[in-house]
């Protein structure tokens, strides 16, 4: 099935974006870089370039569900992301308790699933307790996915899964024998979730940041020079397409 939209607005280049509605990746992850860079740019403070990547969290959240995504990954905060100001860090923290309390309603009508990955005991006690009250009321809907990577990081992930691993083999639960890919990936945070189709990164950086190092194995990479809080439901639909045109072999050989 296909489906063409058409773009009234300045973003010229993407009308007519033609993407095929049997062909939209399962899991995408993103990494919302731009915040900060975008605030100074109006001489605001770095606070109200993360307000502003709330208001576009909500735009691709909604516009991941019309398009029948099954899973978002947002990168959120990072395991490093505690070595900023303790100012921004609060500010960050107040924003995740704003947006889960005020927009859980909304989620839930819209048949979200709240998860996260990532080690969520070092947040805010509140923040934790709106996290968990959030999967829990969302826990039986069957939409989109909404998985917030919190206090996350790919080395940590694997550190985790590690020493899980060596516990359950001292324990007698498992044997070196049997460890394999599958396995391993059944100790990471993103143990029942497929891994992440395309992988987009606002801003114009173009690393991985420590995001799903295992993961990312064979996902599809999307960068933009868009910040964050500039990012539309376009640049998404933009994304998709590109996704959708490239050739993804897994290793293998194209199929004639
Ligand atoms: C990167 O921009 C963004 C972050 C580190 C945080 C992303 C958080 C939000 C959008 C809001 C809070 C989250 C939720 C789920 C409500 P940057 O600050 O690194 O930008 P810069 O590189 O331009 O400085």
């Amino acid at each position: 099935m296909r489906s063409f939209f058409n773009f009234k607005n300045k973003e010229k280049d993407f009308f007519n974006i033609n993407l095929d509605l049997d062909c939209i990746p399962r899991h995408i992850a993103i990494i919302m870089d731009g915040n900060g860079r975008w605030a100074k740019e109006k001489r605001l403070p770095r606070t109200l370039g993360h307000k502003a990547g709330v208001e576009t969290i909500r735009e691709i959240v909604k516009e991941c569900g019309n398009l029948k995504v099954k899973y978002l990954t947002l990168y959120a905060f990072s395991t490093e992301n505690w070595k900023r100001p303790k100012e921004e860090v609060t500010a960050l923290m107040k924003l995740l308790i704003e947006y889960l309390k005020s927009e859980i309603e909304e989620l839930h009508m819209q048949n979200v699933v709240v998860r996260y990955i990532g080690d969520i005991s070092r947040l805010p006690s509140i923040c934790q307790k709106e996290l968990e009250k959030a999967c829990y009321k969302t826990q039986n809907n069957n939409g989109l996915v909404l998985n917030l990577a919190l206090n996350y990081g790919g080395r940590d992930e694997l550190t985790h899964a590690v020493k899980e691993i060596a516990r359950d083999i001292k324990n007698n639960n498992l044997t070196v024998e049997c460890i394999n890919e599958t396995i391993i990936s059944n100790y990471l945070y993103t143990k029942d979730m497929p891994d992440p189709d395309i992988i987009i990164r606002t801003a114009g950086e173009q690393r991985l940041s420590n995001f799903l190092l295992w993961q990312c194995a064979y996902s599809e990479f999307w960068y933009t020079d868009i910040k964050w809080p500039d990012f539309k439901k376009y640049h998404l639909r933009k994304a998709i397409y590109d996704y959708q045109n490239r050739d993804r072999r897994f290793g293998g050989l194209k199929q004639e």
